[in-house]
C-alpha cells in the first residue's frame, strides 16, 4: 500500500473492458495497474501490493476464482480488497466467490456510480484499518521498548512518553510530564546543548541527532547518564521530535572503572621504571637525578615542538631508560678510573643496543625504545651504534641527545667538576647542526633562558 495515491489493479483478459474500468476509474485520482491474464495478477498484485483489486471471474487460462483463492494464500495479500466483476448474477456464483475469498460483486454492465462509490468505501475502509494497525504496532513497540521514547512537538513540549522514560522522568521532581519541555529534566549546564540538537533537528538541519547527556538528580538519585537520539518524526499530521533516552550510567561507571584502572597500570609502570632509572643511576654513582632532570626537560621540549601526548610519555619513559643498557657493562668498564681503551669503549658503545634487545622485549616499553636506542646518535651522522644522520635519527631521540648532554655537562663527574652554564650553553651552540638538531638546540635554548631549571628530583 502507498501511502500518497490508492492504487487499484484491474484483472481482465479482454483488452476492451479494461479499458471501460480504465475510463471509469482514472478521474477518481487512483494509481491505475493491468494485468490482463489469471496468471498475471497475482505477480502484479506481490510487486504492487495494490490497495484494491477489480478481478474479472471469466478469464481462459486462470479463472477469477482461482486468482482470488490464490491471492488469499499469499500472506501479504490475504487482506487486500477484492471486487469481482462478473457477468454472472447467480447466487451459487457469488457463493463461489465468497467462499474463495471475494469481498464484494460487481455486475457487468458496470454501473458507473457504483464502481465508483463502492471502490471509494473499500479503499477508504482498508487504509484506515491498516493506519489502525500500524499505529496500534508503533504504539505497542513504543509502550515495550526498555528504552524512554518521549515524542516533542516542535515547541519541544512533550506529548507522549513510555514506561520506561516515565520511570526515568516521573522521579526528578513534581512536574506533569505532559506538556513540559523535555530539558527542564536535565541538569541546567546541559540544556542548551539538548535544545541545539532539538532546533537542528526540528529544522530539518539534521535528520538524527545523538547526545551524551545528563539527567537531574532527584532526592533519591544522582545525576543519570543518558543518550538520547533525536530524530524529525510527525505526530497527528504535525512535525514533531521523537527522543530515545537510554541510561547509560552502567556503561559511564564501566568506563570510569576502566579509566581508572588505566591510570593505575600506567602509574605502576612510571613507578616501576623510575626505580630502574634509579638502580642505574646508583650504580653509575656520579649521576644523582640525572635520569629525573633528564626526563623533565626532554618532556618540556617535546610540549614546545607541539608533540602528542602519548608521544610525550613515551619520552619521558625512554629518558628515565636511557642508560638501561648499561646493565650490561661489567663494573671495570662503567667506573675505570680513566680513559677507556678502544677496547672498552667498543663494549661500551654496545649500550644502545642492549637496550634495544631488553626493551624490544616489554610491550609497553617498546614505543619509548627510540632514546635508549638512538640517543647517541649525532646529527651529521658521526654517532653511535648505527651512524644515522639528521631527520634519520627519531625526532625524541634527537631532542634527548642535547639534554643529555647538557645535564652531564652541568653536573659534577668523576674527575671533572661541574661547568658553569655559560661554558655549558656554549658547548650546546657550537655543537649545533654537528652533534645537536638545530631546530631542537634553538628550543633549548630559548627554554634555558626564559623559563626555570626543572628541579631535580
Ligand atoms: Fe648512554
Ligand atoms: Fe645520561
Amino acid at each position: 500500500m502507498s501511502y500518497a495515491v490508492p492504487t487499484v489493479l484491474i484483472v481482465d483478459d479482454t483488452l476492451s473492458a479494461r479499458r471501460t474500468l480504465e475510463s471509469l476509474l482514472k478521474t477518481e485520482g487512483y494509481r491505475l495497474l493491468f494485468a490482463a491474464s489469471g496468471a498475471e495478477a497475482p505477480v502484479v498484485a506481490v510487486r504492487e501490493k495494490p490497495d484494491l483489486i477489480l478481478l474479472d471471474v471469466m478469464m481462459p487460462d486462470m479463472d477469477g476464482y482461482e486468482v482470488c483463492r490464490q491471492l488469499r494464500v499469499t500472506p501479504e495479500l490475504s487482506e487486500v480488497p477484492i471486487i469481482m466483476v462478473t457477468a454472472l448474477d447467480d447466487r451459487a456464483s457469488r457463493l463461489r466467490g465468497l467462499e474463495v475469498g471475494a469481498d464484494d460483486f460487481l455486475s457487468k454492465p458496470i454501473d458507473w456510480a457504483e464502481l465508483r462509490a463502492r471502490t471509494r468505501t473499500i479503499i477508504r475502509l482498508n487504509r484506515y484499518r491498516l493506519l489502525s494497525a500500524q499505529r496500534q504496532r508503533y504504539e505497542l513497540l513504543i509502550r515495550l521498548s526498555p528504552d524512554g521514547i518521549v515524542m516533542l512537538n516542535a515547541a519541544g513540549g512533550i506529548i507522549l512518553t513510555n514506561e520506561a522514560a516515565e520511570a526515568l522522568l516521573i522521579p526528578l521532581g513534581n512536574r506533569a510530564l505532559r506538556g513540559a519541555p523535555l530539558q527542564l529534566f536535565l541538569l541546567e549546564t546541559e540544556q542548551a546543548r539538548f535544545l541545539e540538537a532539538f532546533d537542528r533537528v526540528i529544522s530539518g538541519q539534521a535528520p538524527l541527532e545523538r547526545l551524551e547527556t545528563w539527567l537531574l538528580e532527584s532526592a533519591d538519585t544522582h545525576p543519570v547518564a543518558v543518550e538520547i537520539s533525536l530524530g524529525r518524526h510527525q505526530w497527528e499530521e504535525h512535525p514533531a521530535v521523537q527522543c530515545l533516552v537510554r541510561d547509560i550510567s552502567g556503561r559511564k561507571a564501566a568506563e570510569l572503572e576502566r579509566n581508572r584502572l588505566f591510570k593505575e597500570v600506567t602509574s605502576a609502570y612510571d613507578v616501576t621504571i623510575e626505580t630502574l632509572a634509579l638502580a642505574l643511576e646508583l650504580r653509575g654513582k656520579d649521576m644523582g637525578g640525572h635520569g629525573r632532570r633528564v626526563a623533565k626537560m626532554s618532556v618540556r621540549i617535546a610540549e614546545i615542538m607541539g608533540l602528542g601526548e602519548e608521544e610525550i610519555v613515551n619520552i619521558r619513559r625512554g629518558a628515565f631508560l636511557h642508560d638501561i643498557g648499561k646493565i650490561a657493562i661489567p663494573d671495570e668498564i662503567l667506573h675505570k678510573p680513566g680513559p677507556l681503551s678502544a677496547e672498552e669503549w667498543t663494549i661500551m658503545r654496545r649500550h644502545p643496543d642492549v637496550a634495544c634487545e631488553l626493551l624490544a622485549q616489554i610491550s609497553f616499553l617498546r614505543p619509548a625504545i627510540v632514546i635508549p636506542c638512538c640517543h647517541h646518535e649525532k646529527w651529521d651522522g658521526s654517532g653511535y651504534p648505527r651512524g644515522l644522520r639528521g631527520e634519520e635519527i627519531p625526532l625524541a631521540a634527537r631532542i634527548f641527545a642535547i639534554v643529555d648532554v647538557w645535564d652531564a655537562l652541568s653536573s659534577e663527574r668523576v674527575y671533572e667538576p661541574a661547568w658553569p652554564e655559560p661554558k655549558v650553553i656554549a658547548y650546546c651552540r657550537n655543537h649545533s647542526g654537528s652533534h645537536f638538531d638545530p631546530r631542537v638546540v634553538e628550543v633549548f635554548l630559548d627554554i634555558l633562558e626564559k623559563e626555570p631549571l626543572p628541579a631535580a628530583a
